[in-house]
């Protein structure tokens, strides 16, 4: 059998241990978001309700002709995005991977293909900054917990220094306070030392690290670390921006509306061409008491009642009854200068405020920066900013202004085939593909807003309303996106909507329920990123390809592997797309894990899996490093589900669950996947 030929496990193995979310991290991460309604009451139109009332528009789109009528509808009248796609006459563009994929499993490690070598670089606890305490997990304490790996790794980060040294950074984005502390009670019951270990494990950490040798394996730095740094739930931060001082901003701790302590729920993030890390805010309505109901908190899904955390018992900031503007604060991408440890972290509100899963920029032709933005909430938006000024290579200063001006805009999509061809059962449409086009609709600049009613400051604090005005498509949680670095290419992870009934299934998002997810392929016109219509299609419908429901861009399905739950993306050099999976409960029963994925040539959708997580984590990162030679992972919630005391798993050294960060390469110095 040729390394490459396929071969896969039976499917499902619900039953065993493991597989998916449990209810445990639905409630820690994101306050049992999939459990409420979801917060988008608007009525907006799914596309299948445009759809009914756009024949003109179909009939012209299905002629393949630039419309005008598409122009009436504000929807971008572009061609499909086929002119690109796979094809047995075209070459193939980019190195087929061809490692042999790792099986479906519920096993308690990272299991990688054969050739393949992994290191756990940093763990939860373990000291970042110079000094620091070494981890007691019996005797932990929130001054230790400060200066120490926070808890549950998500988005990583690597900027590269030389050619052997660079600085990862790693967001932490909430607590599983039940494997963190023996013996915990929970609610009313956790103390106040608990809570500030809890404040203290949120954020981010960067960390040095050194190649060994000329391998693609990275450790810590045994240097300086002076670059080391952490920041936490209490870390003084300054909101910049047109919102920056807005009333809606003031508190009684800030009254002049610039100043936050802390950054909350970090999800993925992104680098920008200056060399920044930014870190997503999501799911920060959950830390908030006492909401009054009103419909800005209700949009944002904030509670009426205690947290489930009760951090207000401790800091008066969490109650919103005594303190409502504070998570007005909270919800922003958050810009970190790696380079400069004692800059403050900026929260740049024209980057709007919503459950921001990450931000991925991308140069348009013209040099302005743009950022691409997901909401990760059913039915939720899309969502992509463009810089005023240009990117000036070399200029720091200049660049480090870039984010504060501009414009943000929202995604409207439409499909090419007839709405009625779409029951949520995910069929295929007839003319065999899940495409359309789109257009980036303004919400505002720095100076102006577009939405009636609506401030600039108030499109940029209450985003989701104000984009609820302008009638975007509702879409099926759109996570991290990602722009090819070969192509230009941009594509969003969707990761599944439990609440999308048969019936509000559309182009764009086909299957009602969702629950495996897909992933979407955009194609700027003109290739350039500042464009404001745009061609898309999805290339991937996730779940089990035995599956009809499945589609891998047409690739033969028993020639691919299972995914489900799509969430960051990332590039190798080749440009093949990388795809690590956050599994929800009752889903495919399996592991999380780290995917590739050919989008170009002949082996677009040809789908294998290079990695598994161990039991209970989600597979987070990923990174692959310019050169290819090595991929930075972070199991997520290793054990989630279970306790301290009664560990579901002891990833990663056989003890209780940590999430950590691993590095995986090549034993033989090949690049990775390949
Ligand atoms: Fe924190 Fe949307 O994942
Ligand atoms: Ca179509
Ligand atoms: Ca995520």
């Amino acid at each position: 059998m040729p390394e490459s030929a396929p071969r896969r496990r039976q499917l499902p193995l619900i039953g065993q241990v493991g597989g998916g979310r449990s209810r445990a991290t639905c409630r820690l991460r994101c306050g049992d978001a999939c459990f409420h309604p979801a917060p988008n009451t608007s009525d907006n139109p799914y596309f299948g309700d445009i759809f009914a009332k756009a024949l003109s528009r179909r009939s012209v789109i299905q002629a393949g002709a630039v419309s005008a009528g598409a122009g009436a509808l504000g929807l971008a009248a572009l061609s499909p995005a086929s002119a690109d796609r796979r094809g047995p006459d075209r070459p193939h563009p980019s190195p087929r991977p061809t490692f042999t994929s790792v099986q479906p499993n519920n096993d308690d490690k990272i299991t990688i293909p054969r050739g393949y070598d992994q290191h756990v670089i940093i763990r939860w606890g373990e000291p970042v900054l110079p000094g620091a305490p070494e981890f007691d997990v019996y005797d932990q304490t929130a001054e230790a917990q400060a200066q120490q790996f926070g808890y549950n790794c998500d988005y990583v980060g690597f900027h590269q220094l030389d050619d052997d040294h660079a600085l990862l950074w790693v967001n932490h984005e909430y607590t599983n306070e039940e494997l963190m502390f023996p013996g915990y009670a929970g609610g009313d019951a956790a103390t106040e030392e608990q809570v500030r270990i809890a404040m203290a494990a949120h954020g981010g950490s960067i960390v040095e690290l050194q190649r060994e040798g000329r391998t693609g394996k990275w450790v810590l730095s045994t240097g300086e670390r002076s670059f080391n740094r952490r920041i936490t739930a209490d870390t003084p931060m300054r909101l910049t921006g047109p919102a920056a001082g807005h009333d809606l901003l003031k508190t009684a701790e800030d009254p002049t509306g610039t100043l936050v302590r802390g950054m909350l729920n970090n999800c993925a993030g992104g680098m920008t061409p200056w060399g920044t890390f930014l870190t997503a805010e999501e799911n920060f309505n959950q830390y908030f008491a006492n909401g009054s109901g009103s419909a800005e908190t209700r949009r944002y899904g904030v509670g009426t009642g205690a947290t489930g955390r009760r951090w207000e018992r401790f800091e008066e900031r969490f109650d919103l009854s005594k303190h409502p503007n504070e998570i007005n604060r909270f919800g922003y991408i958050v810009e970190v200068d790696p380079l400069d440890p004692g800059s403050e972290p900026l929260k740049r509100t024209m980057l709007g405020r919503f459950k921001h899963e990450g931000a991925t920029t991308r140069l348009a032709d013209d040099g302005r920066v743009v950022a691409y933005m997901g909401d990760d909430e059913r039915f939720d938006y899309m969502y992509k900013f463009v810089s005023a000024k240009k990117y000036v290579e070399g200029s720091r200063r200049h660049n480090l202004s870039l984010l504060d001006t501009g414009t943000l805009y929202v995604a409207r999509l439409s499909g090419n085939s007839p709405a009625e061809e779409f029951d949520g059962s995910g069929a295929l449409p007839a003319d065999g593909e899940f495409d359309g086009s789109g257009e980036w609709v303004a919400l505002c600049t720095d100076t102006e807003s577009f939405v009636p009613g609506f401030s600039v400051a108030e499109v940029l604090i209450h985003t989701r309303l104000a984009a609820d005005a302008v009638g975007p498509t509702k879409m099926d949680r759109p996570e991290d996106f990602e722009p090819s670095p070969v192509t230009g290419k941009v594509y969003c992870a969707l990761t599944n909507n439990s609440a999308r009934e048969p019936g509000q299934a559309d182009e764009p998002n086909p299957r009602g329920p969702n629950r495996h997810g897909h992933v979407l392929e955009i194609v700027e016109s003109g290739n350039d990123a500042a464009a404001t219509t745009f061609a898309w299609n999805v290339p991937l419908v996730c779940g089990d390809p035995e599956d009809d429901d499945t589609y891998y861009a047409g690739f033969d399905k028993s020639k691919v592997m299972p995914i489900s739950a799509p969430d960051n993306l990332t590039f190798d050099k080749d440009g093949n797309l990388w795809i690590s999976t956050d599994g929800q409960p009752g889903a495919l029963g399996i592991n999380d894990g780290l995917h590739v994925m050919p989008v170009e040539g002949r082996f677009r959708g040809e789908l294998k899996t290079f990695a598994t997580v161990p039991v209970g984590a989600e597979a987070c990162g990923p990174f692959v490093t310019e050169d290819s030679k090595t991929v930075f992972l972070a199991p997520q919630h290793p054990g989630d589900g279970g306790s301290f005391e009664a560990p579901t798993s002891t990833w990663p050294d056989g003890e209780f669950p940590r999430p950590s960060v691993v590095c995986i390469w090549h034993t033989a110095g090949r690049e990775v996947g390949r």
